[in-house]
């Protein structure tokens, strides 16, 4: 079972997501690879693939767009789980759990049609202060805004858990277009 876990990451927390779960897959199948979105030819010899992205101003990064764009058709003939890097668990608490279902519906819209993936799931990434203009941190935090390593390991190992269940059972059937959890 060759299995690609592909990541585009601007500050490398989604490079360490995708290397944690190729990691955690590799423990249980063999063949399990992690590399960047932009060193990836061709995904024709993988069973499977995983893609990540951070996410900047509600979209993915330009480098998994064009990913997608660039294998479609090979994408659409194997099983895709795809997960988003964000800052969700940094905002104030009642925009938390609406602004990311919000944004992952948003981002799964803009994948190809074609494109029927097995999984989405958007876990919050690392978000620090000198990401932000001072005046906006000043903002930020005033509003109830956080900063730090939000990264929830246990949720990425279940996660990562349930693909390899799925990979080591016969595949079930998907359509086009739709996005489980
Ligand atoms: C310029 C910029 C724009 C961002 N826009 C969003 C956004 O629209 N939604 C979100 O949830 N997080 C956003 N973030 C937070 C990042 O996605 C988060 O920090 C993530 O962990 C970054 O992943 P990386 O370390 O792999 O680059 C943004 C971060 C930056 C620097």
């Amino acid at each position: 079972m060759a299995v690609l876990v592909a990541y585009a990451s601007a500050m490398g927390s989604t490079q360490e997501i995708a290397q944690h779960i190729a990691d955690r897959m590799a423990a249980s199948l063999e063949g399990v690879e992690c590399r960047s979105v932009d060193g990836v030819e061709s995904v024709s010899g993988y069973d499977a693939v995983v893609v990540g992205s951070a996410i900047h101003n509600q979209s993915w990064l330009p480098a998994a767009d064009q990913f997608f764009a660039r294998h479609a058709s090979e994408l659409a003939k194997r099983p895709v789980w795809a997960f988003n890097v964000g800052m969700a668990d940094a905002l104030p608490k009642p925009f938390r759990k609406k602004g990311a279902a919000l944004q992952q519906a948003r981002l799964a819209g803009v994948l190809p049609q074609d494109l029927a993936l097995r999984g989405h799931r958007m876990f919050s990434g690392v978000y620090k202060a000198d990401q932000m203009s001072s005046a906006l941190r000043t903002l930020f935090r005033l509003t109830g805004g956080r900063f730090g390593d939000f990264r929830d390991w246990t949720a990425i190992d279940a996660w990562t858990d349930e693909i390899a269940a799925q990979l080591a059972t016969p595949a079930s059937p998907t359509s086009p277009g739709s996005a489980a959890a």
